[in-house]
């Protein structure tokens, strides 16, 4: 038998057994002779001792740290004194009978503890040994269960688990495709998954009512704490459902992974607020809801102002800082400088006070404003004396958002603290035009209108809301989805206004279309990243902590060394040549 009981689980009920255990030497010390070693596998590590003047165990002489072992002996509680409160196992030790040596290990890169500060790309190099520390070894086995509940879910509500294709034709999403050159009919390429969206939709032609998968997607945008070239997504697709069937089911998925993580934490109905309330109380259409200092408009406050900044505009907003009327000045002009970065034309910033006759607000604008106005914003903002207001002015959603990048930088608890999911409803059709006019789907061109507002598709298409919902956590996007159209001529008039010919639309979509010919059932889905809710269940601020093999913020691979050359020949029977990189 190689072994009869794991490290980590050794306890004083194991005393006077003898046990057999494998594992690695996660540190020795040499204590006059005898040698104490820590001997450590996924489930912890326990004491071993040895003393290598008996026969057969002068082995504890060579042995290091990152050795493979097998110990057998006796589980002793540990002389007085001696014991580890901060370990599970630090009532016990093992006295080695017999030692294996099963592999030994060159001198390690890095420590393997918890440690945090060592160079990402040593870790990531050395990935295989940065997963043997016990956050990577947490972090990864906390993704599993969180699979594992999703899928459940999933399964429990009657989901059918379908695997999509990776080379495929190019996916609505937006970003840019990762492509892979055809061998059999070279000059042509395969496009690598954005999303499995546009085989869900066919998967509900095909009369798949309940499809899910823990999907792979890829998409070459640049990296950052959020996002990597290839990321998991819990893609689902409904028929025969609206936009509450899709946010229950959604609910009850990630109601179960929090369950499973969190044992005896309920999040409970996940409140709903629609994207016009989440711009005008947030400035952001992911709305981290963990702390207040909500916007707050200051349009009637301002109605009939002699103030310029602040008349004849689409909103006058405002925000106010708890406690930090005292900011210095370096500090408050460099929120003025935050501001004019956001694209603010300016930021106007008071500092509440006490007076004798109760509060008022000093500021550079003071003389400008009128006593009802001052008293006004005190009242609207609920400003008391020591806290600092910031008001900007201009159009509605760009004025709101400035504010609520400023409402983040001043106020937002670490992404890792708490769970406040939050669904965003009735986004907007179509987030703005494009250079050449046209308007520019918000989520993507399969995205049903909402009833209402379909006869304003073509003579106003920007108040035009959608059926289209995301769900967030703690102010991070988790994920996406909406009510299709399954209706050709709907989806006609929205090609159209987008600019997109019949002839581009069956080029590009067509295979999608013609299945819509046949008996498409009104269908609905959503996806959310699987990466995003890991981290920040695992309490970590970076999706990479989350995945086994990540890529560097550069997107390279430093264990593999991908993505690198290929050889010549290869190159000749894709029918490819490589051009010098540009200057
Ligand atoms: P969307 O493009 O909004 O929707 O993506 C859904 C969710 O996927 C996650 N995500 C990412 N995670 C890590 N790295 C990335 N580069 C990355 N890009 C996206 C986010 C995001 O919210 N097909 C539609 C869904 C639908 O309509 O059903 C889609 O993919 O958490």
């Amino acid at each position: 038998m190689m072994r009869t009981h794991r490290p980590g689980e050794m306890r004083a009920d194991h005393v006077d057994s003898t046990v057999v255990v494998c594992g690695w030497v996660a540190n020795r010390r040499d204590h006059g002779g005898v040698i104490c070693i820590d001997l450590r596998d996924a489930t912890g590590s326990v004491q071993v001792v040895i003393d290598p003047a008996q026969p057969g165990l002068d082995v504890g002489h060579r042995v290091r740290t990152e050795w493979v072992l097998r110990v057998e002996g006796p589980v002793r509680l540990r002389p007085t004194g001696t014991e580890n409160a901060d370990m599970p196992t630090g009532l016990i030790e093992i006295g080695a009978t017999a030692v294996d040596v099963l592999s030994e290990s060159e001198p390690v890169p890095f420590p393997l503890d918890d440690r945090t500060d060592v160079d990402e790309s040593l870790r990531l190099r050395h990935r295989y040994l940065d997963l043997r520390r016990v956050p990577m070894q947490r972090n990864l086995r906390l993704r599993a269960e969180v699979n594992l509940a999703l899928r459940n879910s999933m399964a429990a509500q009657g989901f059918c688990e379908i695997e999509t294709p990776m080379l495929i034709a190019s996916t609505p999403e937006g970003a840019r495709d990762f492509v892979v050159p055809s061998r059999l009919k070279p000059g042509n390429f395969y496009a690598l998954p954005q999303s499995p969206q546009l085989f869900k939709q066919l998967l509900m032609v095909g009369g798949f009512d309940r499809y899910f998968q823990i999907a792979r997607c890829l998409r070459d945008e640049d990296l950052r704490a959020d996002r990597q070239f290839e990321f998991m997504q819990l893609d689902l697709e409904m028929s025969f459902a609206d936009q509450d069937d899709v946010l229950a089911a959604v609910t009850h998925a990630v109601q179960a992974a929090t369950a499973a993580v969190r044992p005896g934490v309920d999040i409970g109905e996940v409140p709903r607020i629609t994207w016009h309330d989440a711009i005008d109380r947030y400035g952001s259409d992911k709305p981290d809801i963990r702390f207040g200092m909500e916007l707050v408009d200051l349009g009637e406050v301002f109605a009939a102002t002699n103030f310029r900044a602040f008349q004849g505009v689409g909103a006058v907003k405002g925000i106010c800082v708890r406690g930090e009327g005292g900011a210095s000045r370096s500090k408050v002009d460099g929120l003025v400088d935050r501001a004019k970065q956001l694209g603010a034309a300016g930021l106007v910033w008071m500092r509440v006070r006490a007076t004798d006759a109760g509060v008022d607000v000093e500021s550079p604008v003071t003389k400008f404003l009128s006593d009802a106005e001052r008293s006004g914003l005190i009242a609207a903002l609920d400003a008391a004396p020591g806290d600092l207001v910031l008001i900007a002015a201009g159009e509605r959603v760009p004025t709101c958002q400035v504010l609520g990048q400023l409402r983040l930088d001043l106020g937002r608890p670490p992404v890792t603290e708490g769970l406040a999911f939050l669904w965003v409803v009735d986004f907007p059709l179509f987030e703005g035009l494009g250079d050449d006019g046209a308007p520019i789907s918000a989520h993507h061109p399969f995205t049903m209108p909402h009833p209402d507002d379909l006869d304003r598709l073509e003579s106003d298409p920007l108040s035009v809301r959608s059926q289209a919902y995301d769900l967030v956590l703690n102010g991070w996007e988790l994920g996406s989805g909406s009510v299709r159209i399954h209706r050709p001529d709907v989806q006609q008039r929205i090609f159209s206004l987008l600019g997109i010919t019949p002839e581009a639309a069956q080029g590009k979509f067509g295979f999608l279309l013609d299945a819509f010919k046949y008996g498409a059932p009104p269908h609905a889905g959503f996806a959310f990243g699987t990466d995003r809710i890991v981290a920040i269940f695992a309490g970590e601020e970076n999706i990479r902590e989350v995945i086994a093999f990540p890529k560097t913020q550069s997107g390279a691979d430093p264990l593999t060394n991908a993505p690198s050359a290929i050889d010549e020949r290869q190159l000749t029977e894709l029918g490819l040549r490589v051009l010098p990189p540009k200057a």
